[in-house]
């Protein structure tokens, strides 16, 4: 994941806008806040792998 996204330049509110986008599309397919929620755990684990700072 840090070899993918080298170089690109992610920052913080890029990495926030996609949480945010998929929050939506979860919320509109009708999924429960607990997956919703224990998907989004896991992506946030990764934030330090694909933001640069
Ligand atoms: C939770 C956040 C993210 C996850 C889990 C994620 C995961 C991935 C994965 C699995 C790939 C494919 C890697 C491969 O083909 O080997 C990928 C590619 C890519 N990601 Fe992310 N990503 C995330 C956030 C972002 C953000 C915030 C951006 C930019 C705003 C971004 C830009 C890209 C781009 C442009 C590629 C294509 C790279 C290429 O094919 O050359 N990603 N990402």
């Amino acid at each position: 994941m840090i070899d993918t996204h080298a170089g690109m330049g992610v920052t913080e509110a890029d990495f926030n806008a996609i949480v945010e986008d998929m929050m939506a599309a979860m919320d509109k397919a009708g999924i429960p806040l607990g997956p919703q929620n224990r998907l989004l755990a896991r992506l946030a684990a990764l934030r330090g792998e694909i933001i640069e700072r």
